[in-house]
């Protein structure tokens, strides 16, 4: 039992922490980015997939049940990946503040701070997409079980497309230097796998970024529209 907490503590454990919520939500960003292309195929779906979403597991689970799970499970690695990220900052800076002050390269240092305030942006995004589409209460036209309509909607309100187009962005900055460092963690650092983690990050990161702001750009070009 105690190795498992001396794991936990150590800088080595923590990395293992970042590294295997970081590819949970990963999936679930690009799983949820290639949920949502959906809308270019009409209401019914997507309204459709949505309501599938609710009967996976089906009929050994019961309406909602596997959706509930996943999102316990999100939860949970949204809560560990901040504890890991925190703990290791708090780490560096008692390591730099025993006379390392100078010597911190300045990359590394405005990668991690960046890291820091993307996080937060990211975090602050999620809680208003959550009142946004999930909730609704800061929707002006919310149409419970209408995802269709609840995104088309929202999305063509310039200044909410905007919003959500910058936090995409700011996801991507995220997304870029953590799949970065997650090659890092693996150690998969030899001289071809070098060569390799820059475009692999880049790719990754790409796809999901493009797909996602290609929707409120659509929206407001008018390309896809409340009627389908
Ligand atoms: C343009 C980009 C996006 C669109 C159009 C979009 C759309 C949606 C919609 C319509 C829902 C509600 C689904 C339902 O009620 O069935 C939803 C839920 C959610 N979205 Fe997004 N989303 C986008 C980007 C993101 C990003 C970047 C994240 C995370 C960083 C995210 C995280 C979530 C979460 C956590 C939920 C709640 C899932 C649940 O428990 O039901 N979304 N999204």
């Amino acid at each position: 039992m105690s190795w498992i907490i001396g794991f936990f503590r150590s800088a080595m454990g923590k990395k293992a922490v970042m590294a295997v919520t970081g590819v949970m939500l990963f999936g679930f960003v690009l799983t949820h980015m290639v949920g949502n292309l959906k809308l270019y195929f009409g209401p019914e779906k997507i309204n459709a997939y949505a309501e599938g979403l609710r009967e996976i597991g089906a009929p050994l689970l019961s309406h909602g049940d596997a959706l509930l799970i996943a999102r316990l499970g999100l939860i949970a690695a949204v809560v560990l990946h901040i504890w890991a990220a925190t703990s290791l900052t708090l780490v560096n800076r008692r390591a730099r503040a025993q006379g390392y002050a100078r010597k911190s390269p300045q990359a590394a240092t405005y990668a991690s701070r960046t890291m820091r305030y993307g996080g937060l942006i990211i975090l602050a995004f999620v809680v208003y997409h959550l009142m946004h589409f999930t909730w609704g209460n800061v929707h002006g036209d919310f149409v419970p079980g209408d995802v269709y309509h609840n995104v088309v909607s929202g999305f063509q309100n310039p200044l909410i497309s905007g919003f959500y187009i910058l936090a995409q962005l700011a996801l991507g900055l995220h997304l870029y230097h953590g799949l970065w460092s997650f090659m890092q963690t693996l150690g998969l650092n030899g001289p071809r796998l070098n060569a390799l983690r820059q475009p692999f990050a880049a790719t990754f990161t790409a796809i999901v970024v493009i797909g996602n702001i290609s929707l409120p750009l659509s929206v407001l070009a008018g390309f896809v529209t409340l009627h389908g």
